[in-house]
């Protein structure tokens, strides 16, 4: 690990704070203010040290702060926001609840502003060839290979003010967002986007979930 520089700021938090407060941002995204590439090269820092099945480190995380690309990034993503997707419905939150109500209008801020952020991040999984993804335990090796990395990086980025949030619905155009970014579709599986972003104000809360007893199973399902 090389030294965090000391002219960038951090927000100070406890390692609970960050694992607890580091919400999906959206409408609290700065859209003026510039993020350094030596800030974000600290957040990947932070997320190297992320496990990774056999330690194969096969995960890229592809940045994208240049106004043209973004705009077409963000298309894209508008394209995979308004497509039919049947994503399930197991949840544990009803989607007629005020909080479903409460992302809806966030995200409707996001579809409006996506181009506007400063930089946007994909993060993506190497591998040999697709099919590697046709099993469960392929998938679980291989998901749990980019996943956890991404998500440190996100908790690095909240601890220096820096915004985030997790989005899948380019999904559905993924070999369209390949084309955009010049990656190679059959060896590089994208895996999410998220903007990134200072954040207005660093007072983020915890979030209502579930009981957490509604979590937990002791011994047998
Ligand atoms: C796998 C996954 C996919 C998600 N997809 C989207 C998405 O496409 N668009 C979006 O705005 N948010 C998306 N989210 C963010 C969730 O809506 C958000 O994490 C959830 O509402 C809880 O809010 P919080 O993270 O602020 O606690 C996704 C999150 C995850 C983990």
């Amino acid at each position: 690990m090389t030294a965090p520089d000391p002219s960038l700021p951090r927000v100070g938090l406890s390692a609970d704070e960050v694992l607890t407060t580091t919400r999906a941002v959206r409408k609290r995204l700065d859209l003026q203010r510039p993020v350094p590439r030596a800030l974000i090269a600290e957040c990947v820092e932070i997320a190297r040290q992320a496990p990774s099945g056999r330690n194969r480190q096969q995960w890229d995380l592809i940045f994208v702060d240049d106004p043209v690309t973004r705009r077409a990034v963000s298309e894209v993503w508008r394209r995979g926001l308004r497509a039919e997707f049947d994503g399930g419905s197991t949840t544990r939150m009803p989607f007629d609840s005020d909080q479903w109500a409460g992302i809806a209008a966030s995200l409707r801020h996001l579809d409006a502003h996506l181009h506007d952020v400063p930089v946007l991040v994909i993060p993506c999984l190497r591998v040999e060839d697709r099919t590697v993804l046709n099993s469960i335990r392929g998938q679980a090796g291989n998901w749990g290979s980019v996943i956890p990395a991404f998500w440190s990086f996100m908790l690095a980025a909240r601890e220096r003010g820096l915004g985030t949030a997790w989005t899948t619905c380019h999904l559905s155009y993924e070999r369209e967002m390949a084309a955009v970014l010049d990656l190679p579709f059959d060896t590089v599986v994208q895996a999410a986007l998220s903007p990134l972003a200072y954040t207005i104000g660093t007072n983020f809360r915890a979030a209502p979930r579930a009981a957490r007893g509604d979590f937990m199973h002791w011994n047998k399902w």
